[in-house]
């Protein structure tokens, strides 16, 4: 069978909030503009951005201002932010969010004097985090989706980046290789610009809160095409996923409105455990200190029989929960407790990449022709992302670099991708599906969360992450034999193949610039480099591809509007 074919001007992969304010952002700059968004699930309905629950910081209140919510970012990120980036953040977030509400539509809560309110959310200085109940994600997706439906922005659903298209010699990509999950067919696509707005994904961990179609797609696509990559180490855990053995649950977020209305976490003494931590801001402390805290609990024998401590708001009043948290009271119920009325076991839960694709502020990779916004990006956050400020870049970032691309592509031209690129891509997704003497994926899967879990997790030392990168290495090996049986349109367990080897790519990355950063910073924490050491590692890693393997190397970080405080 013929691949089908499509050529388009800007090819986005993602549908979260990224990729869609990328589409609407380009088309408004340039509605004559050929654009296509591919979903790996349904417009709309998949991707990280539609599960937010807390909301989006952003500086409106008068006493509040961008320089503070600057701050708050970079110390937040223990510095090891691109300063440039984050200034482009809160500088554009109030701009982005009044035109969430004016132009796209989104009804955010008011405050009694008929303001967007502000709620707290942990880190902050002041309470800057705009929401919609506790359930701010869907409003801002469906919102963007209808715009989205207003334009003539192709979308093709449940289909898959394969590989990025590249041309000899400079490595410029000029298109995506794709896969329609429904049919099983590929689709070769030709574009003068490819945005990567996938939304990264920490699913290589064994608990995690992030969208199950997420598989790290567009930062391995990328590091395979050779982009340059930056402080794959940095991966946050969230202190409070629920915690609900066995079930896809298991993981999933109760948000950090629950910490800044003034939750406490206990262990199964009935500590407040976080004074042993950060005395001075307890349960609001940073996403990084809360979950190093209770995992350090969990490990020293102060953890519930099921691996978690204990979250409870009870003490703020059954009414109050019951009208600000009604998603997360609702979600709670059905696992068994009430959240208004008693505590609720939680543990950390692997959530967000800080690290990701080296972009400047208009979204541009070093490789010409490729694009990248949101959670596949990195720079924005640091070692450490704070709650709020998520959602804020995906939709900021996510139209810069739609601007910029509609402006980058005028007056280009397609060019004509390499058969055997194709062949070989085709060759190698095919080869998944088309012996039967193939292991499954799945076992392989639930060994590598495991492994990061364990050995790459949220305490870790170098003889561990050694081992962790053998271990990766020969569970690289054995998935290139795993495979599935059965037809090509909708085979889960093909999908699952592929998933797993971009998981393990960007496994492999973490874990090495892991075991190269010989300090502790942010989310990354090393029991034998227990200090953040400013004099020798103010700096970023970064690593791109050399032949089969990764080179890394680092970067002093540019101080280039706040010094160390
Ligand atoms: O669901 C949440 O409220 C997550 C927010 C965030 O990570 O910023």
């Amino acid at each position: 069978m013929a691949d089908q074919q499509l050529t388009t001007d800007i090819l986005i992969l993602g549908t979260g909030g990224a990729g869609l304010m990328a589409a609407l952002h380009a088309f408004w700059h340039d509605p004559t503009l050929d654009i296509t968004l591919v979903s790996k699930g349904l417009l709309g309905k998949s991707g990280c951005t539609r599960m937010v629950q807390g909301g989006y910081n952003v500086a409106l209140d008068p006493k509040d201002s961008i320089q503070a919510h600057f701050e708050d970012t970079v110390k937040g990120g223990a510095f090891l932010n691109d300063q440039d980036l984050a200034w482009t953040l809160v500088e554009d977030a109030p701009r982005i969010v009044r035109e969430l509400e004016n132009r796209i539509g989104c009804l955010f809560d008011r405050a009694p004097h008929g303001r967007i309110h502000q709620k707290a959310f942990a880190g902050q200085s002041f309470d800057r985090t705009v929401h919609v109940g506790d359930l701010t994600g869907i409003e801002i997706m469906a919102r963007l989706r209808d715009q989205v439906f207003a334009t003539n922005v192709r979308c093709l659903e449940a289909t898959r980046g394969l590989e990025l298209l590249t041309a000899s010699p400079n490595g410029e990509v000029i298109g995506v290789l794709l896969l329609d999950i429904q049919t099983g067919e590929f689709i070769v696509v030709r574009a003068k610009a490819v945005i990567l707005c996938t939304g990264a994904g920490p699913l290589m961990y064994q608990r995690s809160a992030c969208a199950q179609e997420k598989a790290m797609d567009g930062i391995a696509m990328a590091y395979r095409a050779g982009a340059h990559l930056m402080d794959m180490e940095m991966v946050q855990f969230h202190p409070t996923g629920m915690v609900v053995p066995g079930s896809n649950l298991n993981g999933a977020l109760l948000e950090e409105g629950l910490r800044g209305a003034g939750a406490y976490l206990f262990n199964n003494q009935a500590e407040r455990f976080m004074v042993r931590y950060d005395a001075e801001r307890m349960e609001r402390s940073t996403r990084d200190r809360v979950s190093r805290a209770s995992f350090l609990e969990i490990r020293a024998g102060r953890g519930t029989d099921n691996g978690g401590v204990w979250v409870d708001v009870s003490h703020l009043g059954a009414r109050f929960v019951e009208q600000n948290f009604a998603g997360m009271r609702e979600r709670c119920l059905r696992i068994g407790f009430d959240l208004a009325r008693e505590k609720v076991e939680v543990c950390p839960t692997a959530h967000f990449n800080m690290g990701g694709i080296r972009i400047n502020k208009g979204g541009f990779t070093n490789l010409q022709g490729l694009f990248a916004a949101g959670e596949d990006s990195a720079g924005v956050h640091g070692a450490n992302r704070l709650g709020g400020n998520g959602v804020a870049e995906s939709t900021v970032f996510g139209a810069r670099v739609g601007e910029s691309v509609a402006q980058w592509v005028k007056g280009r031209e397609h060019a004509q991708p390499d058969p055997s690129q194709i062949q070989e891509t085709k060759a190698q997704a095919n080869g998944f599906l088309e012996n039967d003497n193939r292991e499954s994926p799945w076992p392989l899967r639930d060994e590598l969360g495991k492994l990061m879990w364990n050995q790459v997790g949220i305490v870790r030392t170098g003889a561990a992450l050694e081992v962790a990168i053998k271990s990766i290495k020969a569970l690289q090996d054995q998935a290139k034999a795993t495979g599935a049986l059965g037809v090509r349109a909708f085979n889960p367990t093909w999908q699952q193949a592929l998933d797993l080897q971009n998981l393990l790519t960007a496994s492999e990355l973490i874990a090495r610039s892991a075991l190269l950063r010989q300090d502790s910073r942010g989310a990354h924490f090393r029991e034998d480099f227990p200090q953040t050491d400013h004099a020798n590692w103010l700096k970023n890693i970064y690593v791109s591809r050399n032949g089969d393997g990764p080179k890394l190397w680092t970067e002093p970080v540019k101080l280039t509007r706040i010094g160390l405080t």
